[in-house]
């Protein structure tokens, strides 16, 4: 592909994997530890500089997930580098135990959304925060802290940007390196990115400490990570083949897929260090044993056909 490059875009990105996480979570089917292991190291193989492999929730929120301590233990020494999602101390705990050395702490921006998926009030997550966030520091990992309902809620509707903005900042406020905003239920604009990275540079939140977390419920995940790129972010959630969505948000779907993300990327001639091929074979094969094609455009574009 020829690329393109636009004046005041990001010279490189980081492509922060999602897939075995957030693409999985909402599989009701539960895909064997073994096929979850192959996911992450073929992810890891083709260039993704980060890959998120599982959470340490509670395993009957996500019954997916419970497998997480056996999927690190398949990984090994690679899985010791890979972040994984703590809600709260027990989380940690369990992380801890293995030798983990990246986690990641999910905060809500909306009263409904924290009750849903943390059965805490919007006040109460950051006191099951801290302690996290301080016991991880002083053991010397490296913590990441999620938004999400960045853009609009299932219940409550649309979300003010303030309200994303003070919540994000106390997370940074609480020792979190880097905080990852989520359009949960896919239904942000480019405008309205805009309006929000805008909001958190009036809060002086360095760009380079943001990431964007697009689903793609309503096609507009990728015009809104080119409205983020405008803004100068450098790192972009995404997940192979466009699988996800949220088990306590009904009306999320999958989240921006990895090939699409590195389509636009490669055309801009943004670097991003992944092998397009290798990731889309793997999405292939990830289709199969999930049952269903992959919903990514270029997935479909550049998958082989199958046999007639
Ligand atoms: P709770 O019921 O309030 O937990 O759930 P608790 O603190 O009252 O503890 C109750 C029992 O659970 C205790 O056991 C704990 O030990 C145990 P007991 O003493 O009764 O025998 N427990 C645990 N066991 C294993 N691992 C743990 C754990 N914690 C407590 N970590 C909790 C609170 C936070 C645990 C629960 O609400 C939970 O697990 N929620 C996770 C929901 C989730 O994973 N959602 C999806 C991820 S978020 C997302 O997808 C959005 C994102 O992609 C960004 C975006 O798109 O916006 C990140
Ligand atoms: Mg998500």
């Amino acid at each position: 592909m020829t690329a393109y490059d636009v004046a005041g875009l990001p010279e490189r990105v980081t492509v922060y994997e999602v897939g075995p996480r957030d693409g999985l979570q909402n599989e009701s089917a539960i895909v064997p530890v073994e096929a979850k292991a192959e996911f992450v190291r073929r992810l890891v193989a083709a260039g993704l500089p980060v890959v998120e492999a599982t959470s340490f929730v509670h395993p009957r929120w996500v019954p997916q997930l419970a497998d997480a301590a056996d999927l690190m233990g398949l990984l090994g020494e690679q899985g010791r580098d890979l972040p994984v999602l703590v809600p709260n101390e027990r989380g940690l705990d369990r992380a801890l135990e293995l030798g983990l050395r990246h986690v990641a702490i999910f905060g809500s921006a909306t009263e409904t959304f924290a009750q849903k998926n943390l059965n805490r009030s919007l006040d109460e997550q950051f006191a099951m925060f801290e302690p996290v966030v301080r016991r991880a520091r002083d053991a010397g990992l490296d913590v990441r802290a999620y938004v999400s309902m960045c853009f609009g809620d299932p219940w409550e509707g649309a979300v003010p940007v303030e309200q994303v903005v003070a919540t994000g900042r106390r997370l940074l406020d609480l020792g979190a390196g880097q905080l990852s905003l989520g359009d949960t239920i896919g239904v942000g604009t480019a405008g309205h990115v805009k309006a929000l990275l805008a909001a958190f540079a009036d809060a002086s939140t360095p760009t380079e400490r943001l990431a964007m977390h697009f689903h793609d419920t309503y096609g507009q995940a990728l015009a809104n990570a080119y409205a983020a790129l405008e803004c100068g972010i450098t790192t972009f959630d995404a997940s192979a083949g466009g699988l996800g969505g949220c088990p306590y948000a009904k009306s999320a779907t999958g989240n921006l897929a990895t090939e699409d993300l590195v389509w636009m990327l490669t055309g801009l001639g943004i670097d991003h260090g992944v092998d397009l091929d290798a990731v889309v074979a793997t999405s292939t094969w990830m289709a199969g044993v999930l049952g269903r094609p992959s919903p990514s455009a270029v997935v479909r574009a550049l998958a082989p056909a199958p046999p007639p």
